[in-house]
């Protein structure tokens, strides 16, 4: 689905449209455009709310005919919540859902309709989330679909309008629409690749979304094939990657600011400073020789979501040139059984030279990171955030709504969360402190690959933390928000989740 959004500095009522898509706090009595939209349509508005079939309470909308009364042949009220407990993710729920009202019934054309309850925010963090709503909600994951059924034919494109009828707040609103523009395609990118099924995308298939990506936005990439990673004793990929036909390979793609933020132009040196992003991409993960339970199994196309998250971050990065050198770290591999594949109680000599025994196969995630993470300091970064699909334990210990933030520095765990507020990708601090690494102490090598039942998330970052050096490192476990399976609201499949969070990060850094 393609979508195009432009701001428009106009009265919103008077706009020839499909849906006219207007945000409503829950409210007694009505005022400013929503009253004004009232009276035109002889009081439709409040006669729904007098019913109660539409109070403004969040989650909630309301579908109607205007008749002809406005420019709009149907009228969408979605409810805001509570008067002044509304924040940007409110906005971006609500645009969410106007979007995906319009996919399905068919619509191609959407305004959505600023006003003054809805201006407590700035104009372009405004425009930013609802442009990013609009993408969001007009997302469906359709490759494999045949067409729909006979009828209405489902629109290839929505063309939305954000009007508002102040000038001034129309001017500052482009900004963002530009902004979310280019973060809301990522991350609808990110979401179709998590989506396609690992029969369709293997690490030589990322390899080669990231070669499109440099191609198309300048970024550098460079791919280490599996001969490559062996050259380089990058023992983790190698072992996870070994018992299946599709190779292991490690991404790198690098975003280099036009003028480097100390002064300098051309190539970075050790001091250019650097954030490096790490993600988990593990194509299909069937747990290897410690094979997986069948049930549910199929979801673990979506262990490679992590990965995806940094190629759709420095997608959007390349676009919106933040000042920061950005290097980005995507570790693939496939995790399968076979007759070639690593096994429990082999002993494993990382990239970071540090021998790893491994007690369960299915313990790959930190196999691949910890290589990646080595690699990334040796090439420059101070500071280093990864993102992976990592813990089972980390889903029971904050379900699907959130997910886990660990690190060796409190600032940058801090300063991740804060974000996450504001992107809507919402995270939540977890420890993962020496106390943590005992109980992965091997008797035969410097350490095992798991640490027991209790506290997986928590020993998988401390795993992680025993291969940073000097850097600031925060780790985000998605396992649980990879995928919104607990909104059904949404669309089902893949969503994105980090590419928005990765992105605001290093653009306020
Ligand atoms: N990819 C899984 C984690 C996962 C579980 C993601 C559920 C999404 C939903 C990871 O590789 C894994 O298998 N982790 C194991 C670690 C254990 C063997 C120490 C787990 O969580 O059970
Ligand atoms: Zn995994
Ligand atoms: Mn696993």
């Amino acid at each position: 689905m393609q979508i195009q959004i432009k701001a428009i500095q106009s009265d919103a009522l008077r706009i020839t449209t499909d849906i006219l898509a207007v945000g409503v706090p829950e409210q007694k009595t009505l005022s400013g455009t929503i009253l004004k939209l009232d009276r035109k349509l002889n009081g439709a508005v409040s006669g729904l709310m007098k019913l109660g079939d539409f109070e403004g309470k969040e989650k909630t909308s309301a579908l109607f005919y205007s008749q002809g009364k406005i420019g709009a042949a149907r009228v969408l009220l979605v409810g805001l919540g509570k008067k002044g407990k509304a924040d940007l993710e409110t906005l971006r729920r609500a645009a969410i859902a106007a979007a995906s009202k319009a996919v399905e019934i068919k619509a191609v054309r959407l305004c959505v309709c600023l006003h003054q309850e809805i201006e407590g925010f700035k104009p372009a963090e405004t425009a930013q989330a609802i442009t990013e709503g609009l993408y969001f909600g007009a997302y469906r994951y359709d490759e494999y679909l045949g067409t729909d059924e006979a009828g209405k034919k489902r629109p290839a494109a929505i063309e939305a309008i954000i009007a508002d009828i102040s000038a001034s707040f129309v001017a500052a609103a482009k900004k963002g629409l530009a902004a979310g523009a280019i973060t809301g395609s990522c991350q609808n990118f990110a979401r179709t690749l998590a989506n396609r099924p690992a029969n369709a995308v293997s690490p030589q298939t990322l390899a080669d979304e990231a070669k499109k990506i440099a191609r198309q936005t300048g970024l550098r990439c460079t791919i280490l094939n599996e001969k490559r990673l062996a050259a380089k004793k990058m023992g983790g990929i190698l072992a996870v990657g070994r018992g299946s036909a599709n190779k292991p390979h490690l991404i790198i793609l690098e975003y280099r600011p036009a003028k480097a933020s100390n002064g300098s132009t051309g190539s970075p040196s050790k001091n250019t400073p650097t954030i490096g992003l790490v993600g988990k991409a593990i194509t299909f993960d069937s747990g290897g020789i410690s094979l997986k339970p069948g049930e549910g199994m199929q979801d673990m196309k979506f262990d490679k979501s992590g990965g995806i998250a940094v190629l759709g971050a420095m997608r959007a990065i390349a676009q919106l040139k933040p000042k920061v050198r950005v290097l980005g770290f995507v570790p693939a591999a496939e995790n399968m059984p076979s007759g070639f594949a690593y096994r429990p109680g082999d002993i494993i000599t990382t990239y970071s030279g540090r021998t790893v025994e491994i007690h369960s196969t299915d313990a790959e995630g930190r196999m691949i990171l910890c290589d990646a993470i080595t690699y990334a300091e040796e090439l420059g970064c101070q500071t280093i955030v990864d993102i992976a699909t990592l813990t089972g334990a980390c889903v029971v210990a904050l379900g699907q709504k959130r997910a886990g933030v660990m690190g060796n520095d409190e600032k940058l765990v801090e300063r991740l969360k804060e974000i996450s507020k504001k992107t809507g990708e919402r995270i939540w601090p977890l420890p993962c402190d020496d106390e943590y690494v005992e109980i992965m102490k091997s008797k035969i090598a410097d350490l095992k690959n798991t640490g027991g039942r209790w506290g997986g998330a928590c020993t998988a970052a401390a795993f992680l933390s025993q291969f940073v050096k000097k850097a600031k490192w925060a780790h985000l476990d998605i396992a649980g928000v990879g995928v919104w399976g607990a909104d059904e609201t949404l669309a089902p499949g893949s969503i994105g989740f980090g590419v928005r969070l990765l992105t605001a990060f290093v653009m306020n850094t």
